[in-house]
């Protein structure tokens, strides 16, 4: 008997869809297993000439081919501008190259912008597309984690400035969010644990059950796990969409989808940006203001134990790094985008899965940094 080398079938879940309502610019957020390999998930969008693919160097050799084969069948031309990789591009000079590309081909203010790659790509191209005469719709393709469960959605796009990130941008909310689990194959393992300190804040702010969900398939989500993996951006898509869709522009509530990231943020500033990743800083931001919400008696007993374990098994620091003083901490933390009047104000477990924002006495932060600060 011919024995046929056929692998093992992978299980590949149905697309799922979590829809982001806002009125006139509501739009759909589809998750799936290979979606750039189908033309339905891309059928239905704005009707132009011209569809632009922004990526960046990276990310376009892996994907941009595919994704401009789906595009022809709808578009008549479609154009890719490849831009160069990471967080040290988010600026205006490479945001230029994005509208030079946009002017040179002709482009028309129907033109349809396609941003694939991770947040910083996802960031710029929704930038543009806000800008580019006066707003052209766009799309978000992203493809890694972080992306997936949370830039993407809900319309924040901007660039850095030296003196700040993310300070010059617009809310413009995308068209659609194509999310490809197939992508985060090649996502480096280091990317895809900062991904999941971005999935693992939505247990303590909203969702206790999908705490839990998460400590019994940590290891199912590390290792690619299709039906895991689609789970928890789904899950955290919907906590997110309804987030957004009560308070798109931040008056308020939005703000609890930054919990860990007034810690996380100085982190980042005090060690330099890129020293560590975005969620690594998070991480162990996340223990300080769990820590800091148990010590004002508002969180569940023990919450901080219980992220600092789903936090490692994610392969993520629990402790903020050796030599960065709490007082260094606070001096970042005054010029947070959350500081008023240079007040900082925190982001605090009040409960299972509830979240509040308020400020803190600087002697207790500096505590709760101290208690989680790795030795010299
Ligand atoms: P990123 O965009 O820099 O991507 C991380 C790295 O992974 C990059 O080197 C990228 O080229 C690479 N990459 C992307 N997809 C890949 C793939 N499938 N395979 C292999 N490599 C891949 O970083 P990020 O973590 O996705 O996003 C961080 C950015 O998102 C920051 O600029 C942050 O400010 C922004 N952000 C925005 C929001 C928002 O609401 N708009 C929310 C959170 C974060
Ligand atoms: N990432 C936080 C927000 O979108 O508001």
């Amino acid at each position: 008997m011919v024995r046929l080398d056929i692998p093992p079938a992978v299980a590949a879940p149905p697309d799922a869809t979590v829809t982001v309502a806002l009125g006139d610019r509501t739009y759909d957020i589809l998750i799936g297993c290979g979606l750039l390999a189908r033309d339905a998930p891309w059928e239905g969008l704005p009707r132009a000439r011209d569809a632009v693919i922004v990526s960046n160097e990276t990310v376009a050799p892996l994907y941009a081919e595919r994704l401009s084969q789906r595009l022809s069948a709808q578009f008549a031309r479609v154009h890719s501008v490849v831009l160069p990789d990471g967080e040290a591009h988010k600026d205006w000079m490479t945001l230029n190259r994005i509208f030079d590309a946009l002017l040179e081909n002709g482009c028309d203010r129907k033109t349809v912008l396609f941003a694939l790659g991770g947040g910083v790509i996802g960031d710029m191209t929704g930038f543009a597309a806000a800008c580019y005469m006066r707003g052209v719709p766009f799309v978000q393709v992203p493809t890694t984690l972080l992306s997936q469960v949370d830039s993407s959605v809900g319309g924040k796009t901007a660039i850095n400035h030296p003196l700040g990130k993310n300070m010059i941008g617009a809310f413009y909310q995308p068209q659609r969010v194509l999310c490809d689990l197939d992508t985060l194959r090649t996502l480096p393992g280091r990317e895809l644990s900062a991904g999941l300190a971005e999935v693992i804040k939505y247990g303590p702010i909203a969702d206790p059950a999908f705490l839990s969900w998460l400590e019994q398939h940590m290891d199912d989500l590390r290792s690619g796990d299709a039906i895991a993996l689609q789970h928890a951006v789904r899950r955290s898509c919907e906590i997110k969409a309804q987030v957004v869709a009560t308070d798109e522009r931040e008056g308020g509530l939005r703000a609890i989808l930054n919990f860990g990231h007034t810690f996380g943020h100085a982190i980042e500033a005090g060690l330099g940006f890129g020293v560590w990743l975005h969620g690594e800083a998070v991480a162990a931001g996340m223990v300080m203001a769990s820590e800091l919400s148990e010590r004002l008696g508002m969180a569940p007993t023990g919450l901080t134990a219980r992220l600092t374990r789903l936090l490692e098994a994610a392969g993520l620091p629990v402790r903020g790094p050796a030599g960065l003083s709490p007082q260094e901490y606070l001096a970042h933390m005054r010029v947070d985008k959350k500081a008023e009047a240079g007040d900082i104000r925190f982001v605090l477990i009040d409960g299972e899965g509830s979240a509040v924002l308020r400020p803190a006495p600087d002697g207790l932060v500096a505590q709760c940094i101290e208690a989680h600060t790795a030795p010299a």
